[in-house]
């Protein structure tokens, strides 16, 4: 039971005929595109706008940017000038090299935004981190990749350790009040003096563009490292799925600490030369439909959670606004219910586009395209000459409607090219046969389309963001009363899923409201509010295998009334 593509009929660039292009696709297509296929070298940046403020696209608005207190927008022109003159900030003023990390820890601004395109300039490797993290995030990441800036907000600073950071040797601050001393620099009195010239440091293809930190289900957060050869894949992903034309204003709602932010909330869009909105401040239902309507936003990219908000703000919410600009909407992070699609289709008169990709395969993989029949409920298919497959746990690869493990062929143009310093993780992803292993279970229909099933491992997607349960237990056995903590993933209708933290004490410690309270907070400034557990349940005891490690999957089965499975492994 489909549902035909009608409200997006006309527009340029659709994949008409899915097989004969998913077979005769060749990426150097792609490639011909950039000024890089002529001289073989490259940066990101100026493809995704040095290259249109130097075309007839100079004048066209690259970025509106808005939030509670501001209301901007920047041609390609602007947007080439300023990133140059942040650019020359970092290298004058921080003495910032091809290869170095450069961090950015703040809201979303416009100032955000040059300084990520002018550290790129540099040839630097770019970590954006959210605004929400509080210091021991922060400080992981900075140790880990050994950062040798950091750009951040005058409010957020009390959140960086700059003095357990050896490798930090500037923090660069944008904010009012800035006095310069030891690692501080002003970003604002130094940008007054900046010139808008800037020499682009040119890198190989296989260099290095941006570290996004994120959760598996062991160990401390990990750093996916990308190279600037990802962009073929942002660029043609932009025409094919994102399905982005010339007269086209883009809204992708979320946040550049995560990949859609950077990947789809910057470089995709640009890269093709389209305006592109970008919203500051928090969520609010009111906000996002006006946001569209003051824009005219016509392609809009957001998360099932945002969704799911959205529906249960109710339909006369939309009747408010005039959001006939809308043409075309799209999903990530997690699945889209199909009960979402129909409210899209009812509310909006429009498909919402399901896509399924993850930090480390750098871009969309499996999605829905505009020229495309939907099943509401499946993620769709592969782009064009990417292989994605189920397969057993030895790689073989399974006929339709049998579970497995959701794979992609190595060698997609903007794969990961490493997890920094830590080759072995790298290596664990792959399957001798060269399949990556997603970590997501899903199966194949006879069509060719693909349907999520849930996550192989432990990773929690809550609200669209991914939570490893071991950060969290780390944290919470930090917590003075805390002996022990287990952390599940638990289904929810708004959040997907919410965490909920298994507890027991020690000794001496009563189990109370107000202690639920304390413990919750203890990991919200610790570490995030979004990794914060919403519900915890006091236990006696955890159930452990016999070597002492926790086992979330009886947790699991213990909330949600299913049986245990078997427990061999289980301590007495
Ligand atoms: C995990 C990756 C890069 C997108 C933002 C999340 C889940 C992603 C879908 C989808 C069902 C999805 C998977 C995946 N996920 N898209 N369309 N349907 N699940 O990136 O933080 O790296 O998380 O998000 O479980 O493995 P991420």
């Amino acid at each position: 039971m489909g549902m035909k593509a009608t409200s997006v009929k006309g527009r340029c660039f659709n994949l008409e005929d899915y097989d004969t292009t998913y077979k005769s696709f060749n990426w150097s297509e792609a490639e011909k595109s950039f000024s890089w296929s002529e001289t073989g070298l490259v940066n990101m940046a100026y493809e995704a706008i040095d290259r249109h403020a130097e075309s007839d696209k100079r004048n066209k608005v690259a970025l509106y940017f808005s939030d509670k207190d501001r209301n901007e927008q920047y041609t390609f022109q602007d947007m080439k000038d300023y990133s140059n003159k942040a650019g020359n900030v970092l290298k004058k003023a921080v003495g910032v090299e091809k290869g170095d990390r450069v961090f950015i820890f703040m809201p979303r601004s416009p100032e955000l935004y040059f300084v990520l395109l002018g550290a790129i300039k540099l040839g630097a490797v770019v970590g954006p981190l959210f605004e929400a993290f509080m210091e021991a995030a922060v400080r992981d990441r900075l140790e880990d990749s050994e950062a040798k800036v950091l750009v951040t907000t005058s409010e957020l600073l009390g959140r960086v350790p700059v003095n357990e950071l050896p490798h930090l040797k500037h923090v660069v601050i944008v904010g009012s009040g800035v006095k310069e001393e030891g690692l501080y620099i002003d970003f604002y009195k130094r940008m007054e003096t900046a010139s808008e010239h800037l020499e682009i440091e040119w890198v190989d293809r296989e260099d290095g563009l941006v570290l996004h930190y994120t959760s598996g289900s062991t160990g401390k957060p990990k750093g996916v490292f990308h190279v600037h050869n990802a962009m073929v894949q942002h660029y043609q992903t932009a025409k094919w799925v994102l399905d982005l034309k010339d007269d086209d204003v883009y809204w992708c709602t979320a946040d550049p600490g995560w990949v859609t932010g950077t990947f789809y909330g910057a470089f995709a869009p640009w890269l093709v030369g389209a305006t592109n909105v970008i919203r500051g401040s928090r969520f609010s239902p009111e906000d996002w439909y006006q946001t569209i309507e003051n824009y005219g936003v016509t392609v809009w990219y957001s998360a099932p959670t945002a969704f799911r908000m959205l529906m249960g703000a109710g339909d006369g919410l939309v009747t408010k606004f005039d959001l006939r600009s809308l043409q075309h909407i799209l999903s990530v992070g997690e699945p889209l219910n199909p009960e979402v699609v129909r409210w899209g289709k009812k509310v909006f008169d429009l498909r919402i586009h399901d896509t399924w990709w993850m930090t480390e395969t750098g871009a969309q993989v499996i999605c829905n395209y505009p020229s495309m029949e939907i099943k509401p409920g499946s993620m769709g298919k592969p782009i064009p000459s990417v292989q994605a497959a189920i397969v057993d746990d030895q790689g073989e690869e399974l006929p339709p409607y049998h579970m497995g493990n959701l794979a992609i062929k190595k060698g997609w143009p903007s794969m990961m090219r490493a997890i920094w310093n830590n080759e072995e993780k790298y290596e664990s992803y792959f399957l001798p046969n060269d399949w990556y292993v997603s970590g997501d279970s899903a199966y194949k229909d006879e069509d060719g389309y693909f349907w999520f099933q849930g996550r192989v491992d432990d990773v929690i997607m809550t609200a669209g963001e991914r939570v490893g349960p071991f950060e969290v237990e780390s944290k919470l056995v930090e917590f003075p009363a805390v002996a022990e903590a287990g952390v599940i993933g638990k289904p929810d209708p708004v959040r997907g899923e919410i965490i909920k933290a298994f507890i027991a004490l020690r000794e001496g410690y009563e189990a109370s409201d107000e202690l639920k309270e304390e413990i919750r907070l203890f990991v919200k400034e610790g570490l995030a509010a979004h990794a914060a557990p919403r519900e915890i349940e006091f236990r006696e005891t955890l159930p452990k295998t016999r070597s002492g490690k926790i086992m979330r999957r009886v947790l699991k089965a213990w909330e949600l009334d299913l049986p245990t499975g078997d427990l061999s492994t289980m301590e007495d």
